[in-house]
């Protein structure tokens, strides 16, 4: 069960905000940040009416049954590629610590247990007169949604299918600690190794859906930025910004 007094014994000092119902908590959180919100609050809530996942889309779990949450952070321009690999990376390992293998990221920063999405992430800047003044950083991760019978039956899963009665306000506790240690060091060599160890896809033929069209061949590197290397049929490298990536 998420409340405040269970956030409040498991986040103990960290300023949070808990809301039983709320169009997203991405938006909650960036205008707390505009407000002055310390670096590492968090917003979290038990439903999300209005939740935005990547590339526009919408992003809806049923009440009770996700992990969802915004980070606040005002890091420095030159380190905002990284915001989400620490994002990503924080919650990888959150998700190895319950005892669970076979989990990875599908690039960008999609977490997968077996190859079915467990945890999506939409880091969200806000900028005036082309100064940043932050960064939400937004987190859903599925804990017991059922989705048997939908059309994610088979490309997504639940923490709960591997490990039963998982306690949110817990597990967020732990992914806080991991984001603010990630976040803490973004420019660091050793968030982008995790992140590129992490990502399944290196080496395997792949197909990339991006606003100007699919690109198909074989994943071959990251670059430092986060920048996917793809080898296309010619045997030209395409660099890819950002996109959906499938094995092809
Ligand atoms: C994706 O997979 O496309 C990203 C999904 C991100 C969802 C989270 S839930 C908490 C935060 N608030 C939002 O509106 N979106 C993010």
């Amino acid at each position: 069960m998420l409340s405040v007094e269970r956030l409040e014994q498991t986040l103990e000092a960290r300023p949070f905000q808990y809301l039983e119902t709320t169009a997203s908590t991405n938006d909650v959180a960036m205008r707390w940040l505009l407000d002055g919100a310390p670096v590492g609050s968090i917003v979290t809530a038990n439903e999300q009416v209005q939740g935005r996942g990547r590339l526009g889309r919408t992003w809806y779990a049923p009440p009770g049954t996700a992990l969802m949450l915004s980070y606040v952070l005002r890091p420095a321009v030159d380190d905002l590629p990284y915001v989400g690999m620490a994002g990503a990376v924080a919650v990888l390992e959150t998700i190895q610590a319950l005892g669970m293998s076979g989990v990875g990221l599908k690039w960008p920063n999609d977490v997968q247990i077996d190859g079915r999405k467990v945890c999506g992430i939409l880091p969200e800047a806000t900028w005036q007169d082309g100064t940043l003044l932050g960064v939400v950083l937004g987190i859903g991760i599925n804990v017991r949604i059922d989705f048997a019978g939908t059309a994610f039956a088979h490309t997504a899963i639940s923490l709960e299918q591997r490990v039963p009665s998982l306690d949110r306000a817990e597990l967020l506790a732990q992914l806080a600690e991991r984001l603010d240690a990630w976040t803490a060091r973004l420019s660091a060599d050793e968030l982008f190794e995790r992140w590129r160890a992490g990502l399944v896809m290196l080496g395997r033929p792949v197909s990339i859906t991006t606003v100007t069209g699919t690109i198909t061949g074989t994943a071959e590197a990251v670059e430092r930025q986060g920048a996917l290397v793809v080898r296309d049929a010619h045997g030209v490298l395409q660099r890819v910004i950002a996109g959906d990536i499938a094995l092809g």
